[in-house]
């Protein structure tokens, strides 16, 4: 009942997408996505091109089945991650923080589908004309760097401007979530918070239980002033960037000060001086379990809301 174009695009089994996490989409994650009939990404995040190489091969390890890896543009090891991508031939390329245009042809070339992340209609119509296969248009409620849209508000709109499939990320995490998606005109859905609670993800178990413990209005977004806003669970680290952001501290002190933050939060599990990136869907997310009840849970649900509504409608 679920299968749309992503699941033909991809070859995978359900319209799900595990996103590309910096530090915590390792091979464990990606490969458990996978395996569960969705399509885990690897999050090269600001990692050498060695470790993403090694990330490939473990995931290759642990599944046969399509996975991609999500470059963050902006890192200094880009170019070089690029080209890693491009030698080990990885299914699908998702990006993110950026414009990857230039770079579509040579993945084209590779016979790698490319998924941009854009929070625009005006980047979505440009790197169509590009040539990418599909888009992620993720809305501001998503955890991790965000644009200033809705989901609910992008979603249609980047549908009704572009012809490829397009994915809706931010804000999902159940079978309701997944069936508005595709009532907005989306072949499927992105999840970053939800997966982070999973059994295979590696992140620490204390941020896993910061995010279960978190309300609705747990979040706020820092780092709107460096042009990379970034939403995250509030603590002690994210009102001192917004004390220094109101100071009108310059840009290059605000981002020497956030080096290392998101590692310290995600790895090694500081709640008060680590960056706890999480989505506002953090507030119903209410337990850790395996990455297939995820999906499976996800599944049923939607198939069951779908059920709901055609009784709704007598039939
Ligand atoms: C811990 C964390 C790290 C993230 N890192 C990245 C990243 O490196 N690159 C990227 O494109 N998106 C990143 N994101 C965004 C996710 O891939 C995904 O699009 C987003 O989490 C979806 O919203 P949700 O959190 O409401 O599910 C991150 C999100 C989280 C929660």
């Amino acid at each position: 009942m679920l299968k749309t174009a992503i699941c033909d695009l991809f070859g995978i089994k359900y319209p799900i997408i595990q996103g590309g996490m910096a530090h915590v989409a390792t091979a464990e994650l990606v490969a458990a996505v996978s395996d569960a009939g969705g399509l885990g990404v690897i999050g090269a995040g600001a990692s050498e091109p060695g470790w993403v190489r090694d990330q490939i091969h473990k995931t290759r390890k642990l599944t046969n089945k399509p996975f991609g890896v999500n470059i963050l543009l902006i890192s200094p090891f880009a170019k070089e991650v690029i080209e890693v991508v491009l030698e080990e031939k990885v299914a699908v390329v998702t990006t993110g923080a950026g414009n990857p245009g230039p770079h579509v042809p040579r993945f084209k070339e590779a016979g790698i589908k490319v998924m941009p992340v854009v929070a625009s209609v005006a980047l979505a119509r440009r790197l169509e004309r590009a040539g990418v296969d599909a888009f992620v248009a993720e809305g501001m409620e998503s955890g991790g760097e965000i644009g200033q849209i809705t989901t609910m508000a992008l979603v249609p709109q980047v549908v009704d401007s572009v012809k490829v499939p397009l994915v809706a990320a931010g804000g999902f995490a159940d079978g309701r979530g997944m069936v508005a998606a595709l009532a907005l005109g989306a072949q499927g859905i992105q999840m970053g918070t939800r997966f982070v609670c999973s059994e295979e993800c590696v992140a620490h178990p204390a941020y896993k239980q910061a995010l279960i413990e978190a309300s609705d209005r747990a979040t706020i977004v820092t780092g709107q002033s460096t042009g990379y806003p970034v939403r995250c669970l509030e603590n002690k680290l994210a009102r001192e960037f917004l004390t220094k952001e109101q100071a009108e501290t310059s840009i290059e002190e605000i981002m020497e000060f956030g080096v290392g933050k998101v590692r310290l939060g995600l790895i090694e599990g500081d709640l008060e001086w680590g960056t706890l990136l999480a989505g506002q869907i953090c507030g119903m997310i209410k337990d850790i379990k395996s990455v297939r009840a995820i999906i499976d849970d996800i599944v049923a649900g939607a198939e069951a809301v779908i059920s709901q509504l055609c009784d709704n409608r007598g039939g």
